[in-house]
Parts: C-alpha cells; structure tokens; sequence
C-alpha cells in the first residue's frame, strides 16, 4: 500500500522544514506530506533546535508530542511566524488551493490566517490549472440543519457528498462538525465561490484557500521547484 508519491513529499517537506529557525512560533499542517515536514522537524528537535508549535489536527499534535516538540496556544503565541502544509490541490497562476481532503481544514485556515508566512507543500500531481477538475471543495459545516445547508449549497451549483469515515460511520471533524464534499468542476472564479459559500448559514469554513499562500514547493521527479505569490 505504499504511497508513490512518498518520496516527493518528503523531500519538498525536508525543504520547507529547513525554514524553520530558532525560536520561531510554527504552525504544523496536516496530512502525508505535512507527516513528514513534523518528522524532519523532530530530527532537528533531537539535534536541538528551539521553537514552538501550534498544530492544525489532533494528529499533528500527537505526532509532534511523539517527537518532544513544544506545542503552545494562540492565547500566548498569537503571531506564527511560519506555517506549512500540504494541499490537495493547487492552481499554478494564483497559488490558490483546495484543502480538507484530509478533514483538517478549519484549523488549518485558522492557522494559515495568524501566519505570517504560509508555505504549502506539495507533489507535482497537485498542480493544476484550474481548482476543482480533480477534487471536490470539503465544507466543514454543523451537524444541525446540515440538509438544509446541503440544499443552499446544491443551489451555488454543487453536487454534494457526505463524508464518511473508513468504517462507514459519518465523518467528525476535530471541532466536532461533519463535512460535505462539494463537486463543482472545474471551477472559474474560487475567489467568488468563496464568498458564496461563506455567506451560506450552517457553512464553518471550506477548503478554498484564497490569497493565503506565500510560497509553494513543488517536487518533481527531477527536482524541487520555488512558485513564490
Ligand atoms: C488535511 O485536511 C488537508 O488539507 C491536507 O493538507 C491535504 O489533504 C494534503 O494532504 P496530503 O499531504 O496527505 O496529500
């Protein structure tokens, strides 16, 4: 069952990871690939490199505590100076991204809006030229009245599946909602879907990640490759 894509994550992880300086407030994405930016990050704890972490799933968190890294709350470290994580999707010309695949999104928005520089890692197969070909947008919405907001969102033109879990159970997100995977296509305008969905009652966030990302490493079969907004 080996990811193939592994060895690619890694390493654009190892790079993004090697951005972390003494003393830095980091921000801990979630996911295959951000798994292996916290595992890099724990080799450079053990040779005793200082910082501080806030993670964006109970995952990471464990992952990181595993590792003797240091994990604090925005109520005393407001300010991230540097988040990474992964995405599911990424479009070339905007550095736009679709997140959530994974069911972290609403922390990881949360955590990307409080940094001050948010470095997403990725693949190539990530690339695409426009969002939603590929995958749908994940909508973390609340479980009360969810059919309702499922309706309001079939009318923005999605068509919509309910996550679930590997056993079949309905999925739960770390805040506790459900999420609803919306099924756009490719999809023209994200910024403007964005806005639609957010005024949509029941919606908590969607995986749309609009005019966040500062940098985006790439790797390739034949190497790692900068796209800088
Ligand atoms: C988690 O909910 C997601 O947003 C992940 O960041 C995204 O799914 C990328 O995951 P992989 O690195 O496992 O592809």
């Amino acid at each position: 069952n080996a990811d193939p894509r592994a060895e690619l994550k890694r390493k654009a992880a190892i790079e993004a990871a090697d951005m972390v300086r003494e003393g830095m407030v980091v921000g801990l994405g979630s996911g295959s690939t951000s798994a292996f930016m916290i595992e890099e990050l724990g080799r450079r704890w053990a040779e005793g490199l200082r910082f501080c972490a806030i993670p964006t799933s109970e995952r990471s968190a464990e992952q990181a505590r595993s590792h003797g890294i240091r994990l604090v709350t925005f109520a005393t470290h407001p300010q991230i100076d540097i988040d990474i994580d992964g995405a599911d999707e990424v479009e070339r010309g905007s550095l736009n991204l679709i997140k959530g695949l994974g069911g972290a999104l609403f922390r990881e928005k949360i955590v990307a809006a409080a940094s001050r520089k948010f470095v997403v890692v990725v693949d190539d197969s990530k690339l695409v030229d426009r969002l939603g070909a590929r995958v749908p947008v994940p909508v973390e919405v609340a479980t009360f009245g969810w059919t309702s907001t499922a309706r309001q969102l079939e009318a923005l033109g999605a068509r919509i599946t309910q996550r679930m879990d590997r056993s079949g159970n309905v999925f739960v997100t770390d805040g506790g909602n459900m999420i609803l995977d919306c099924h756009f296509g490719e999809i023209a305008d994200s910024a403007q879907l964005q806005a639609q969905l957010a005024q949509v009652v029941g919606v908590i966030e969607t995986g749309l990640f609009i005019g966040r990302t500062s940098e985006v490493i790439v790797a390739t079969a034949t190497g790692l490759q900068k796209l800088v907004a």
